[in-house]
């Protein structure tokens, strides 16, 4: 292969204040050190919390900051003792916010952990290949990682681990918001995890696409909080031990509390609370995920799913989001983020590509 040409300057997207505005700024191309691989970003996706950030000024104290949890491109250089991956491998990573911007991937270039970063299978493209990071991690580790800081439900063993496929047979699983990124993911591991009924609230226009990823029942969201309660109890009379609210409003956390049975756990992917003190139980768990792999007492967890993630999608059985490839690389990201803010996206995944950043 011909010698790749690695810039000391690349574009990225920069918030040079709190509360600011977002502008393309040239920055160093960072260099990977030891365990570590430089990546050429083709595709990165949009999340939520990249406005939430930029809007509220929450979860970041540093400026000027660079936001953006993944990304999907080319190996161009390893870092001391890499050897799972070579120069010229198309992968996908998870990034991170509040590093001194050394894992936001809203840039061309990323130094990421090469234990981090998973084959692209050949069935899948770089823009679908970019929006799984972000909402596989969060689906996952929502579901397997041990309790902790911001840990998960402790389901195990995971259905990438021996013995984890079908490991919950039988038991009803409900995800509140199934048309999310995040709820997407929650369906199809439930459904490899083998529980069932697997019951999603969401648009109902969404159902059959929700239902085609593992969803068994999908009641409409605009439902009163009662009537959907109601609705989970018409589709089974089992014992529900785990719900998880992808969506975290009163609404969704209430209707998700309520529904578990003693012992349960509902995964919120907030830090909202909104069970009023009368409501809550002592026996029943709401546990806030942070879904980034890079936490220590996570991080073994994380590392097999990244194993198994090029399989995984392979075979058909995880499927990617439906994407939207945004115009204008990273300078179209403001006006992807007004769109997620304005809440007129519906099961699909924002993507720019940082090369078509003029
Ligand atoms: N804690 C973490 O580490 C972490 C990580 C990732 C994301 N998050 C958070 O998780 C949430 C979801 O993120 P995402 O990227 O998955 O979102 P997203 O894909 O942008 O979510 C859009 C979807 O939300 C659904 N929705 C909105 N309100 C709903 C409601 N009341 N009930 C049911 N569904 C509803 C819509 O479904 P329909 O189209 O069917 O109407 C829409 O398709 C965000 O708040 C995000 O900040 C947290």
């Amino acid at each position: 292969m011909a010698p790749i040409h690695i810039p000391t300057k690349q574009q990225a997207l920069v918030l040079p204040e709190k509360q600011g505005k977002f502008v393309v700024r040239e920055v160093d191309v960072p260099k990977p050190g030891p365990g570590e691989v430089l990546v050429r970003a083709e595709a990165v996706a949009l999340n939520p919390v990249d406005w939430i950030v930029q809007a509220t000024g929450m979860f970041f104290t540093q400026y000027p900051a660079i936001l953006g949890w993944e990304a999907a491109g080319t190996i161009v250089q390893l870092g001391e003792g890499v050897a799972s991956v070579v120069v010229g491998d198309k992968v996908l990573h998870p990034g991170v916010i509040g590093d001194g911007n050394k894992l936001s991937t809203f840039k061309q270039y990323n130094a990421t952990p090469a234990d981090l970063v998973a084959k692209i299978p050949a069935n899948l493209s770089v823009d679908q290949a970019a929006s799984i990071p972000l909402a596989l991690d969060t689906a996952a580790l929502g579901l397997y990682a041990r309790p902790g800081e911001r840990g998960g439900a402790s389901l195990s063993p995971a259905p990438w681990e021996a013995g984890g496929r079908g490991k919950y047979r039988g038991q009803p699983f409900v995800v509140l918001g199934g048309a999310s990124s995040v709820g997407q993911y929650a369906i199809q591991l439930a459904r490899l995890s083998g529980f069932s009924p697997i019951i999603a609230t969401a648009s109902l226009k969404n159902a059959d696409y929700l239902k085609s990823l593992g969803a068994t029942h999908v009641i409409d969201r605009y439902l009163p909080r009662d009537s959907a309660v109601a609705a989970v109890r018409d589709i089974t009379k089992e014992p529900i031990f785990v719900a998880y609210d992808t969506i975290s409003t009163e609404d969704t956390q209430q209707i998700g509390y309520e529904v578990l049975t003693s012992g349960g756990t509902l995964v919120n992917v907030t830090l909202n609370r909104f069970i009023p003190k009368e409501k809550m139980t002592p026996d029943k768990r709401i546990t806030d995920i942070f879904g980034s792999p890079f936490i220590p007492d996570r991080r073994e967890l994380a590392v097999g799913l990244y194993r198994h993630i090029t399989s995984l999608f392979s075979s058909g059985e995880l499927k990617p989001n439906h994407v939207e490839v945004l115009p204008g690389g990273l300078a179209g990201i403001p006006a992807g983020l007004d769109k997620l803010q304005k809440g007129e996206i519906s099961a699909v995944k924002l993507i720019v590509r940082p090369t078509e950043t003029a």
